[in-house]
């Protein structure tokens, strides 16, 4: 047990110091004891040291925490009067910070009654102007007594140690998951679901009595008590449907104080986030909007996570994501801050687009393989074994071999699922933000019309009658095929990333997120529902590159996966096979590299009808002309 009693010279960190080590058992230490002699001669003077003095005395107490926490613990008096400060002292994680704050005129007095310190009273008033008062640790008027201030200080520990670090609201699969990773990593945790006679009752408790073997975990379904069990600053996860988080938030907030953060784990709209944490932060509560990628089993074992909104209240809950999250090659945590307002949900919505067009694209292959090539089930899972086993690799693939897999009876259990895909509408607010934002989402956007054309099932099998596929001539060399059908999944992969990462770098200029492509790669390696070989090789990609197609990695492999890619698609199409994804990424590719395109003539037309003007090649940019196409004589 570390605690640093902190504040300004003269709080009485010294006396109430002692008098806590006496109290707990526990040696006390005083910093002023660990200035090196230059230090205390300057102060002696009146001068006031600088950050180039504090910084060895700081290290040189930092390297005594950690000491003093291997022998059981000890009670420090440091003054810690900047966050840069407390942030060498936090060296080890279970600190307790107790600052000791008062007015002007009492430590004054104090100062003026001081003997033998080197400190002298006309340092006070730069210590003042140094302070930055922390928003965390307990807080105490010095206008108190020294034996007052013990006892409270006693009293509160107590509190926190029947208090919960963390709390969680809504006990849906996901909700559950995360409050048993969280226990998993010995973080004390309370767990709130609301109660709907009839239909949700007393599922916390339920929750706490199927878990008996974690005993970190407290339930509640009166959210008052809830917010009451959690330590301050409270740090309260939603993991609720997206259309419930504003009457949460108004349900919360007559229990809250400041600086409590709020974090909304769920699929929110960005600017709905970006609103809220405007509107919180008037009342100094903070709210991160939080993408969490990974489904029930990522949850539990280590999601994806994407922070975004104050950065002051993400360094309080760091931590917290940092032990649940999954972690990447290098055994880094795959949880990261994303940006200010809603950047976090953002970049999660993006990574719902390129999930779609991933998932849509190896529906498309499946289908090509089953239908144009013949295959089994079983003979496609073996060749998507071996496309897993190497660089083609994803979570995605994985999951597709287990389902085609799955037996029901005799049969596959995929051939009784109804092919209506459906959806929450991530995926098509992605779209929508395309269009605002004016980036081609060419592939992205397919995949979501993909699965609305999907949901017509009873029209489809009507249209179907009347347009019978006939003539359908498979490939002559079916393994050919099948190499090339690698490659251009492969291709029409890194488009669906390049398109998916476009749309993060417009948005980022737009609201001056300052994305960084390589981090968003990194946590994306790992956990998340769109991991794969390709988002590895994406993190060393924007080490570099500005865009993904352009990059020298990139490069060589499309120059000859994009013949792959255009010939399975034409030879799908020919055959009568509908190939959204495949086709959209192909035109996106091959519009993307061409350098002189047929947009003249549709700047042409425009001018012609609606005098809308034109650009010219042969003038400076931004010069704008109009011409009278029908000569007077041809009316
Ligand atoms: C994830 C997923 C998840 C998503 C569901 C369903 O990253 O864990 O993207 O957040 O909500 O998979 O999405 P749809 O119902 O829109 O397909």
């Amino acid at each position: 047990m570390i605690l640093i009693l902190m504040g300004v010279s003269g709080c009485g960190k010294t006396t109430v110091g002692q008098k806590l080590a006496a109290q707990l058992g526990l040696p006390f230490q005083d910093a002023d004891n660990f200035h090196p002699k230059a230090n205390i001669e300057k102060m002696k003077a009146g001068i006031s040291l600088t950050d180039e003095d504090r910084l060895p005395w700081l290290n040189d107490l930092a390297a005594n925490i950690r000491k003093w926490e291997q022998t059981g613990g000890a009670v420090l008096a440091c003054s810690a009067l900047k966050e840069s400060y407390r942030k060498i002292l936090q060296c080890v994680p279970q600190i307790t910070w107790i600052f000791l704050d008062g007015s002007r005129d009492i430590i004054l007095k104090r100062l003026q009654n001081r003997k033998a310190h080197f400190m002298t009273s006309t340092l006070l008033d730069s210590q003042l102007e140094t302070l930055e008062k922390p928003d965390y640790g307990l807080h105490f008027d010095i206008a108190l007594n020294p034996d007052q201030i013990v006892q409270e200080i006693l009293i509160k520990m107590n509190q926190m140690k029947s208090t919960s670090e963390f709390g969680l609201i809504g006990l849906g699969v996901m909700g559950k998951s995360l409050a048993l990773n969280l226990a998993d990593k010995n973080v004390t945790v309370s767990v709130y679901n609301r109660h709907i006679p009839g239909k949700e009752e007393e599922i916390a408790g339920k929750f706490i009595a199927d878990n008996p073997s974690f005993k970190n975990l407290k339930g509640f379904d009166k959210l008052e008590d809830f917010v009451q069990s959690l330590e301050k600053p409270r740090k309260i996860l939603l993991m609720i449907y997206a259309g419930a988080v504003d009457s949460q938030i108004e349900e919360l907030i007559p229990f809250l104080e400041a600086n409590d953060v709020i974090i909304d784990g769920g699929n929110s709209f960005y600017k709905d986030t970006s609103l809220r944490a405007q509107l919180l932060e008037h009342i100094n509560i903070h709210f991160l909007g939080t993408g969490i990628s990974g489904g029930e089993e990522g949850a539990r074992k280590g999601p994806s996570i994407m922070p975004g909104g104050s950065s002051k209240a993400y360094i309080s809950v760091s931590k917290y994501l940092d032990l649940i999250s999954a972690k990447d090659k290098n055994g880094k945590a795959c949880s990261s801050y994303i940006g200010s307002g809603g950047a976090g949900h953002f970049v999660k919505m993006v990574h719902n687009g390129i999930e779609y067009a991933e998932m849509q694209a190896l529906s498309e292959v499946y289908f090509l393989m089953l239908n144009f090539l013949k295959l089994s089930a079983k003979e496609i899972s073996e060749i998507l074994k071996t496309w897993q086993s190497d660089d083609t690799g994803s979570y995605l693939l994985e999951i597709t071999i287990d389902i085609l897999q799955k037996k029901e009876g005799d049969g596959l259990l995929l051939d009784q699922i109804l092919d209506q895909a459906e959806q929450k509408g991530t995926g098509g607010l992605s779209v929508t933000a395309a269009l605002e934002y004016g980036v081609p989402y060419s592939s992205l956007s397919e995949a979501v019309m993909a699965r609305f054309l999907s949901a017509l099932k009873e029209k489809r099998v009507r249209a179907a009658n009347l347009y019978a596929r006939e003539n359908i001539i498979p490939p002559a060399n079916s393994e050919e095929f099948i190499s090339r059908l690698r490659n251009a999944y492969q291709a029409v992969r890194i488009i669906n990333h390049d398109i998916g990462f476009n749309l993060m770098r417009q948005a980022s200029d737009h609201h001056q997120w300052q994305l960084n492509f390589s981090e968003i790669a990194r946590i994306w390696s790992n956990g998340c529902i769109i991991r794969s070989e390709l988002m590895e090789e994406l993190v060393e990609v924007f080490k570099t590159a500005e865009t993904i197609l352009c990059s020298t990695h990139i490069v060589p492999k499309m120059k000859t996966w994009q013949h792959d890619l255009s010939y399975c698609t034409a030879q799908g199409l020919q055959n009568g096979f509908a190939l959204p994804v495949l086709s959209a990424a192909l035109n996106y590719f091959l519009s993307y590299t061409t350098a002189e395109s047929g947009a003249n003539l549709i700047q042409a037309q425009r001018d012609y009808f609606g005098a809308h003007t034109y650009q010219r090649k042969d003038q400076p940019a931004g010069q704008y002309f109009h011409t009278q196409w029908k000569s007077q004589t041809d009316d």
